[in-house]
């Protein structure tokens, strides 16, 4: 049951100029969801049941994409940048309400697990009232420093504003904050921007809380974890952790995979045990793979399902609205598009199945095309159980091949087949004796030599 009374307001103002895009930074995808998603998935992954998104100016698609994905979610705009608290104050009406929690988020940090909020959560509980999020490294130039005394920390220290001794501190703030529902607003409308940059800073709710002796705490979080994205180049390095992260799960949970850094998932992929995937395996958004299905190397697949036991690729596309019924065979080279494939059918080499329905146990021989588009509308193209199509073969659609009907090779279709029937549709084949002896011949007299 998400929780009611936890807010999580989610920072997504930033402008993201260093990623040299007209998309909003907090927009581009890691696994094929924008970066908002995976903060908002994670956020509900923690049980919070409430959310604020904070947009700057003229970001009306990551609001708009944030109440797509979690409807219940409020959207405001921080419309001039005077610094990370401001922003956070700007969705001051959510906080209005009575909550037992804030947490503080950052859309272009993607990476924080659910157990991390969870533990972020769980320290306000036990009567922090502001709790901080760090982590540790050999390289914290750049970051602010937690001070920490007795367990309490006492000071969040901006690079430029600390002491040489302060600096050699390994511990830093990795932005995001947990705040007491009771004391949240309080806490924000003490913080003033007297400092270097005249922002008010976030940050600086660690002091104003100690000065009223309320209890402040930092927690750490793996470095794996916080790391946000302001290039495209950091884009990238964020995928790779979360692939990794996704692979792994996937081996955990009964996955084969001989060369897992190859194989490419999306945020929404879902496979059952014993799947086996080959090198080179590519999964844009919407697809569940069932248990026992194998899927040769260099397959791409979207929007499909693969029943129990089916078989892909090598060289296999699965396009949207792919259903492979169980112990289905799409072979190499072959794409498949909304289309039904039953049990045990076999399309195995060089065929494009579009807007069809194909029969238990069909076979569609190599080359085989459905007709399915005229330039303006799509048709449909049924193929009955058991049928077969021989190589090669047009099926113009809206056409129907009757169950166990036949097709002969290299036919063009254009009219519905019986069940059972044999449909011929090409020239017939006409043989001429000797013809082509007596072409040499003639040739040779007039041509000596062959260019
Ligand atoms: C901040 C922290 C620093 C921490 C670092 C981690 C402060 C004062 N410092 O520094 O301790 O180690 O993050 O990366 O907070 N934003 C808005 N509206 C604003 C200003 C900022 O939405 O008015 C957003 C930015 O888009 C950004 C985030 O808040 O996503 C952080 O702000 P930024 O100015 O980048 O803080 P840092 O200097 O990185
Ligand atoms: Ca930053």
């Amino acid at each position: 049951m998400p929780d009611r009374s936890s807010l999580a307001i989610i920072l997504a103002a930033g402008e993201g100029t260093r990623m040299r895009s007209t998309l909003p930074k907090v927009m581009h995808a890691v696994a094929g969801l924008p970066m908002i998603g995976h903060v908002l998935k994670t956020a509900t992954g923690a049980g919070i049941g409430h959310f604020a998104v904070v947009v700057g100016k003229g970001s009306e698609a990551v609001g708009a994409f944030a109440a797509k994905l979690a409807p219940s979610a409020a959207v405001f705009e921080q419309v001039e940048r005077l610094g990370t608290a401001h922003a956070v104050l700007a969705a001051r009406e959510a906080m209005s309400r009575p909550v037992e929690d804030v947490l503080v988020l950052y859309g272009d940090t993607p990476l924080v697990r659910p157990e991390t909020l969870a533990r972020m959560r769980a320290e306000l509980a036990k009567g922090a009232a502001v709790v901080v999020l760090g982590f540790r490294t050999d390289a914290p130039t750049g970051y602010g420093r937690l001070i920490e005394r007795d367990g309490q920390l006492v000071a969040i220290r901006e690079e430029r504003d600390a002491t040489e001794d302060e600096r050699g501190i390994g511990f830093c703030n990795a932005g995001l904050m947990g705040f007491r529902g009771e004391t949240v607003l309080s806490l924000l409308d003490a913080i003033d921007n007297r400092n270097a940059k005249h922002e008010y800073y976030l940050t600086d709710a660690v002091e104003v809380a100690n000065q009223r002796g309320l209890k402040v705490v930092a927690i750490e979080a793996d470095v794996a974890e916080v790391g946000g994205v302001n290039t495209r180049a950091e884009l990238a390095g964020v995928e790779r952790i979360w692939q990794d992260r996704a692979r792994q799960a996937a081996l955990l949970a009964g996955i084969t995979m001989i060369a897992p850094e190859t194989v490419f998932l999306s945020h929404d992929t879902v496979l059952g045990r014993d799947v086996t995937i080959e090198p080179n395996v590519f999964f844009g958004p919407g697809v569940t793979v069932d248990e026992g299905v194998t899927i040769h190397a260099y397959s791409h697949l979207t929007g499909a399902h693969l029943e129990p036991g089916a078989e892909i690729g090598p060289f296999a596309r699965l396009r949207p609205g792919t259903r492979l019924g169980p112990k289905s065979k799409v072979g190499n080279f072959v794409e498949v598009k909304n289309a039904e494939v039953g049990a045990g059918a076999k399309i195995s080499h060089l065929t494009y199945v579009g807007d069809a329905k194909v029969g238990a146990e069909a076979n569609l021989g190599a080359g085989t095309v459905t007709g399915n588009y005229d330039g303006y509308d799509k048709a449909l193209t049924v193929i009955g159980e058991g049928a077969f199509i021989g190589s090669n073969s047009v099926l113009v659609a809206p056409v129907t091949i009757g169950d166990g009907g036949y097709v002969a090779s290299g036919s063009v279709i254009t009219e519905d087949v019986a069940p059972d029937a044999l449909a011929i549709a090409r020239g017939r084949q006409v043989e001429k004796p000797g013809w082509a002896a007596r072409f040499r011949e003639m040739k040779a007299k007039t041509k000596r030599v062959r260019v």
